[in-house]
């Protein structure tokens, strides 16, 4: 069969379509919405990583977030051997270009985003389908990435200009 020469809609068609997929690609970072706010609660100092974060991970993230023998959802382990070193500067696989932690940037993390927010720039709320984590541990995620997210414990004398809470 001969190929049809688009016929003016469906050049227009494909112009909308090209349209919304820029616009799509070029969403801000902070196209966000339904994000809680963690104004009221106080800011932790000390946090220690394999006590206070991984607990929230193995309390509320990991039956989907492991790896046993399968593929963990999101292509995201939060296992505690590799939550680390998955989560700090690491790649995110759902919006590309994005890290899943910047330390002291917890406005920029997509981990603090998709726990933080109704709707995030990709995919659901964690835990998803789940009620939201409480407050309390989402301000210790933010308190710990604001603090440069360190692998042991954070030090409150890297507290200076601590960025303002959501
Ligand atoms: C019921 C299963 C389930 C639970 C529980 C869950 N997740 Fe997820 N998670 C997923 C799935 C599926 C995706 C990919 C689709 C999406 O983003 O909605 C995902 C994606 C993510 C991403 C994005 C990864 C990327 O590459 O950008 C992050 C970050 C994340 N989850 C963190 C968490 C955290 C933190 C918790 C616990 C507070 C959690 N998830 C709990 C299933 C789950």
């Amino acid at each position: 069969m001969r190929a049809r020469r688009p016929t003016p809609f469906t050049r227009a068609a494909a112009s909308v379509l090209i349209g919304l997929s820029l616009t799509w690609a070029s969403v801000p970072a902070s196209a966000t919405s339904g994000c809680d706010s963690i104004a009221s609660i106080p800011i932790t100092w000390n946090i220690d990583y394999s006590l206070d974060i991984q607990e929230v991970f193995n309390n509320r993230c990991s039956n989907c977030h492991v790896d046993h023998g399968g593929s963990p959802s999101g292509d995201l382990d939060l296992d505690p051997e590799f939550s680390y070193d998955n989560l700090v500067n690491g790649p995110s696989n759902e919006q590309p270009g994005r890290f899943l932690v910047v330390p002291g940037q917890p406005l920029d993390s997509v981990l603090f985003e998709k726990i933080n927010c109704d709707v995030p720039n990709f995919g659901l709320r964690m835990p998803r389908g789940r009620a939201p984590l409480p407050l309390t541990e989402q301000a210790l995620i933010f308190d710990w990435i604001m603090l440069g997210a360190p692998r042991l414990q954070t030090d409150f004398i890297l507290a200076n200009g601590f960025e303002p809470r959501p």
